[in-house]
């Protein structure tokens, strides 16, 4: 399967952000990955969807919205109304509220015709989110606890990557998007890819690099 890189703009300077994005797509990015932090499901607060709005017309790569917030279902229109073409919900803000919570998060979003995903935390088992792998377009699955970019990848993800690959595969969907975010660099992205991942979020890894398209390239091999 190729290999998507979705540079995370958290890592970017907020203050030159159509600069960063141009220089991403033009190394090679696949996807904008928009890391949005509402100060109470994760600590900080990042950006919400007049972000997404603004980056939308600076870029053809699609925008991949990863919501670290609580009550997801409430937010879903601003995200899809700024122009995001995936969003994806964590499973633990959507447990929290009721067992049906993240079925109808996830099909809210597919009623405006745009790709949805579920989200689980490094200490989450995949199979918590099984049940709804068919309404799915993509599972992400965390390899860092959310929050901050520049952690440590949490190696004991490889294991969940290869039981999400075994039953998208089991399930008739071999080519579902699977995504790995959190700590993603050149050093480790062969083992992630190897363990059935196909979409690498990369935050510091791009935007610290001094040369973008060689780091996604590499990223990418
Ligand atoms: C973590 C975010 C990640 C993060 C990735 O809460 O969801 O997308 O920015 O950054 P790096 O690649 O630096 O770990
Ligand atoms: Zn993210």
């Amino acid at each position: 399967m190729k290999t998507k890189i979705a540079p995370s703009i958290l890592s970017a300077d907020f203050s030159k952000m159509g600069e960063a994005i141009r220089k991403i797509e033009l190394g090679g990015a696949d996807l904008v990955h928009c890391d949005v932090m509402d100060g109470s499901f994760v600590e900080p607060i990042t950006f919400g969807g007049q972000m997404v709005k603004n980056i939308r017309p600076v870029t053809k790569l699609e925008l991949d919205v990863h919501l670290m917030i609580e009550h997801p279902k409430t937010q879903i229109k601003f995200f899809a109304e700024a122009g995001a073409d995936i969003i994806t919900v964590h499973y633990e803000a959507c447990k929290k509220i009721s067992d049906t919570y993240l079925e109808e998060t996830l099909k809210l979003i597919r009623s405006y015709g745009i790709k949805c995903g579920a989200v689980v935390n490094p200490d989450v088992p995949v199979e918590n989110i099984f049940p709804v792998f068919d309404i799915c377009d993509m599972v992400l699955l965390m390899s860092v606890f959310p929050g901050y970019g520049g952690q440590k990848f949490i190696p004991e993800v490889l294991e969940k990557v290869k039981t999400a690959r075994a039953y998208a595969v089991k399930t008739g969907r071999p080519d579902m998007d699977i995504e790995v975010d959190g700590g993603v660099t050149e050093e480790n992205a062969a083992e992630i890819k190897a363990a059935g991942a196909n979409v690498l979020v990369a935050g510091s890894a791009v935007f610290k690099s001094q040369n973008v398209s060689k780091t996604i390239a590499a990223l990418k091999k």
